[in-house]
């Protein structure tokens, strides 16, 4: 996608002591970056607050992310904000993270017109509360004729459900007579994730030091490289970002084969 240059080194100035935007190729960016967002909790506990302010300020870094990535010119930013599992957490907790999504979207709804994002979501929707769920629709529907990045918010995702959704959808459709067995492919799986239609990603980036996948994109995160960054969550701004980006280009992507230029 297109980025802007000018608005793009105002944007970065004035540079971080460790990077600055000449440290990355612009013409090689990654066209899909997905981020699990971790350490709100930690965040906020480390300052003696409740850790609803953590998710709070975690908002403010995903507006500044989401900006970065236009700025940057990224395709595809999608990120990991409510998992199957997260409804375990203490209702209040759950209640006002369903609130913050809902009254953030609204919120944000000029920026995503004015940046020209379009919203998508991946997982299923239909568990969420009535106003979380009208909220979204409303987002897809405002966002649908943008033609600029695309923002991906996973909320409810679990990837395992995804893939056993995507196995019983196929699974029909041969015992309907539509599909042999034998005209399953990865394509075709991969058109029946939430992701359908996306590239996969090429860097996944995690926050707060955790290495594992926590249930996310298990398929789509085949060939991607990852990044972990110590910083928790509402640390996290368009420097780290730059940073993550500089890891990346620095990699070897042999997607199983030995060699590359
Ligand atoms: C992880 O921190 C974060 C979440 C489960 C929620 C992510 C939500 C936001 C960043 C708020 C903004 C999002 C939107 C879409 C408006 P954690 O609570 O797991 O932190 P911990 O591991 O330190 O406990």
């Amino acid at each position: 996608m297109q980025y802007d240059e000018a608005l793009l080194k105002e944007y970065y100035a004035p540079a971080a002591d460790d990077i600055t935007l000449d440290d990355i190729d612009l013409g090689h960016m990654p066209s899909h970056v997905s981020i699990i967002m971790d350490g709100n909790g930690r965040w906020a506990q480390a300052r003696g607050l409740d850790r609803s302010q953590g998710h709070v300020a975690g908002v403010d870094s995903l507006r500044e992310t989401v900006t970065t990535c236009v700025r940057l010119g990224i395709d595809v930013l999608s990120v990991y904000a409510f998992s199957t599992e997260n409804w375990r957490r203490p209702k209040r907790e759950v209640d006002l993270l369903m609130h913050l999504f809902a009254t953030t979207l609204l919120k944000e709804l000029p920026l995503f017109s004015q940046e020209n994002v379009r919203l998508r979501f991946l997982g299923d929707l239909t568990a969420l509360p009535k106003k979380t769920y009208d909220v979204f629709q409303e987002g897809l529907e405002k966002t649908k004729d943008h033609t600029g990045m695309i923002f991906a918010l996973a909320v409810n995702y679990g990837s395992r459900a995804e893939i056993t959704h995507a196995c019983q959808t196929l699974a029909e459709r041969v015992a309907s007579g539509d599909l042999k067995p034998s005209d399953i492919t990865q394509d075709l799986i991969s058109n029946e994730l939430y992701t359908g239609g996306l590239p996969d990603p090429e860097l996944l980036i995690r926050t707060s030091g955790e290495l594992r996948l926590s249930n996310y994109l298990l398929w789509q995160l085949a060939y991607t490289e990852f990044y972990v960054t110590e910083k928790f969550w509402p640390d996290f701004d368009r420097w780290e970002f730059l940073r993550a980006i500089r890891a990346f280009q620095g990699r070897n992507r042999r997607f199983g084969g030995v060699v590359n230029s």
